[in-house]
C-alpha cells in the first residue's frame, strides 16, 4: 500500500523525522533557507500532509495548491501566526502546534537576555577580548539588580508563568498583563495589572504574547514613553509585537536602559538596521527555544500531530479543534 505523501519544509531533529519517514513518503526541503513561495506552492501539490516552520507562510493559496486531499498541517512551533488558521478551518484541515515542551527553554533564554542586558554581559566580554581590561574598576559596567525589582510580563500563558516562577527565585516582584487569562494560578505569586500599570511599574518587561492584530506593535513609541528610564525590555515572542523604529529612538535617546530581542521584524534583521549602531541592545537569531531537548520534543510532537491527522485521529495539539465539530 502506498504511503501518504508529506512535504517537510526543512530539516528537523531525527526524533520526529524518523517517525514521519516510517509512516510517510517524505519530500524534504533540505536547504538551509526556507523554500521560496514558488517552490512551496510546487512542493505542496498533491500532498496529504504538510510539516511547516514559522518561516513558511501557509495561507489559502498554499492549501488550495496542495489540493482537497490535504489532511493536516503540522507547525514545528508553538506560535502559529504564520498559518491562516481560518482558511484551514474553512477547509476542515486541522492545524497542529508544539506547546509545553519549549516553555522552560524559552523562559531560561528570556532570563538570559534580562541578565545579559541588565549586567552588560556582552559589553564586558567584548571589553576583555579587545584588550581593554587593565585592572579591577569600581565604576565599570554598573548594571541593575534583580532582587526586589519588578518584572512585568506581557502575556501570562505557559511561558509567562514559567518566567514568574524563575523571577520568584530571584526575589523579584511579578506583575502581569493578560486580557485572555481565564483562571489565575493560585500557586504563582504574581499580580494581574492593566497594561498602563505594567508599563509604569516594571523594572524589567518581558513579552510572551502571541502575535495578533491586537498585539501588533503593542510596544510602540507611546508605550515606550510610559516605561521607566531604567527598564530592560526583552522580547522572545514575535518580532512585530515591538515597533523597532520606536524602540531604536527610545534606546538611542536613553529613554530606556536597554533591550534584548530574540525576535525582530523582519527576520533576519538587515545588518544596516539602525539598531545595530547601538550598544544597549542584544539581538539573537530567534533561538529562545533552541535547547537540544526542546527541539527534539518539538519534532516529536510535530510528527505525532502529523501522523494523527493522516490517520483521521484528533491531533494531540490542535489549534483549531472546531474542525472536529464540523465533521
Ligand atoms: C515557537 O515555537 O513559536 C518559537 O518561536 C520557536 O520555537
Amino acid at each position: 500500500m502506498s504511503k501518504p505523501k508529506v512535504f517537510v519544509t526543512r530539516n528537523i531533529p531525527d526524533k520526529g523525522f524518523e517517525l514521519i519517514k516510517d509512516f510517510c513518503d517524505v519530500d524534504l526541503w533540505a536547504g538551509d533557507l526556507p523554500p521560496g513561495r514558488a517552490d512551496l506552492l510546487q512542493h505542496v501539490r498533491g500532498v496529504d500532509a504538510l510539516l511547516c516552520l514559522l518561516t513558511d507562510k501557509i495561507d489559502a493559496e498554499v492549501m488550495d495548491a496542495a489540493g482537497a486531499q490535504l489532511k493536516v498541517i503540522s507547525n514545528f512551533a508553538v506560535g502559529f501566526d504564520n498559518i491562516d488558521v481560518n482558511a484551514a478551518t474553512a477547509r476542515k484541515i486541522p492545524v497542529g502546534n508544539t506547546p509545553d515542551v519549549l516553555t522552560d527553554a524559552t523562559a531560561d533564554f528570556a532570563f538570559a537576555l534580562i541578565l545579559s542586558v541588565g549586567r552588560y554581559l556582552m559589553q564586558g566580554a567584548r571589553y576583555v577580548r579587545n584588550g581593554q581590561w587593565k585592572t579591577w574598576n569600581p565604576m565599570l559596567y554598573l548594571g541593575v539588580e534583580l532582587k526586589g525589582a519588578t518584572l512585568g510580563l506581557v502575556g501570562f500563558g505557559r511561558i509567562g508563568k514559567a518566567m514568574a516562577r524563575r523571577a520568584i527565585g530571584f526575589d523579584m516582584n511579578v506583575i502581569y498583563f493578560d486580557p485572555n487569562e481565564t483562571k489565575p494560578d493560585p500557586d504563582i505569586k504574581a499580580t494581574s495589572v492593566d497594561f498602563e500599570t505594567l508599563l509604569a511599574d516594571s523594572d524589567f518587561i518581558s513579552l510572551h504574547t502571541p502575535l495578533t492584530a491586537d498585539t501588533h506593535h503593542l510596544i510602540d513609541s507611546e508605550s515606550l514613553a510610559k516605561m521607566k528610564p531604567t527598564v530592560v525590555l526583552v522580547n522572545t515572542s514575535r518580532g512585530p509585537v515591538v515597533d523597532l523604529e520606536a524602540l531604536y529612538q527610545a534606546l538611542k535617546d536613553g529613554r530606556i536602559f536597554g533591550a534584548g530581542l530574540d525576535v525582530t521584524e523582519p527576520e533576519p534583521l538587515p545588518l544596516d538596521h539602525p539598531l545595530f549602531t547601538l550598544d544597549n541592545i542584544i539581538i539573537t537569531p530567534h533561538i529562545a527555544s533552541a535547547s537540544k531537548s526542546a527541539r527534539d520534543k518539538m519534532s516529536w510532537i510535530a510528527a505525532k500531530n502529523l501522523i494523527a491527522g493522516l490517520k483521521g485521529e484528533h491531533l494531540p495539539n490542535c489549534v483549531n479543534p472546531q474542525v472536529y465539530q464540523q465533521k
